[in-house]
């Protein structure tokens, strides 16, 4: 296989599958997972911490060069440090889930993480998953993939993930905060949720994870082949 080492794209709407087959990908050819949504997550459970109002974006802006944020490999799932403390399972806390799209509304927070995700991206050999890495973060992406699902299947998806938890939050809230979610990703003013127009978009409602896997694999390897 070629040596060159090649930026991926995967984008999409909450729970579409992107993290977990964007890590299992990441895994069979040996690149850097960036969970960019994790970096979301992790300002806003800053926000949270430090009693800040979710909408004070001078202030959000202003702790945030003071702010790290980084990815280590860890089992099962990579970890996630926020200000070298592992913060892997506080930022999917419900209060960190329900107050993330306003934090990643602001245009200053945006900045300053777009900047990050660029430079972890630089070298190549990256899968990048968030909701506007196609069209944004890296609009030079060699391949760029948009990740769907019904709401009822992300629902579902939800729900089980939690109940592994212990957390039982009823279906049917489980789709509204996927719908309210939705709609504030895709109607910020700042890079909202939507295609790139050379995404490939893949609908994984009644697909396996290894189906999506397989054929994102595919697509890769077509493109270190034949450029
Ligand atoms: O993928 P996720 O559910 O962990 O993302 C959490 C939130 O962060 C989501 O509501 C939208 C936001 N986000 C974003 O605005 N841009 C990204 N590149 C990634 C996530």
């Amino acid at each position: 296989m070629s040596t060159k080492k090649l930026q991926v794209a995967i984008d999409g709407p909450a729970s579409a599958g992107k993290s977990t087959v964007a890590k299992l990908i990441a895994k069979q050819f040996g690149y850097v997972y960036c969970d960019t949504g994790a970096m979301y997550r992790s300002i806003t459970l800053k926000v949270i911490q430090e009693g800040i109002k979710l909408d004070d974006e001078p202030k959000i802006v202003s702790i945030l060069d003071n702010t790290t944020i980084g990815f280590e490999p860890g089992q099962p799932q990579q970890l996630v440090f926020l200000d070298h403390q592992d913060v892997t399972n506080q930022i999917r806390s419900e209060q960190v889930t329900n107050s993330v799209s306003t934090v990643a509304a602001l245009p200053g927070v945006r900045k300053n993480l777009v900047d990050q995700q660029r430079k972890i991206a630089s070298h190549g050999g990256v899968i990048m998953d968030g909701r506007d890495i196609g069209t944004t973060v890296l609009p030079n992406a060699n391949l760029k993939i948009f990740l769907v699902a019904s709401v009822s299947e992300r629902a579902e998806r939800r729900f089980k993930d939690n109940a592994e938890k212990g957390i039982h939050t009823p279906l049917k809230e489980l789709a509204a905060e996927i719908e309210t979610r939705d709609y504030k990703d895709s109607h910020r003013k700042v890079s909202p949720l939507i295609k790139a127009s050379d995404a490939i978009e893949i609908n994984t409602t009644q697909m396996s994870i290894q189906d999506v896997v397989t054929e994102i694999s595919k697509l890769m390897k077509n493109k270190l082949n034949n450029g």
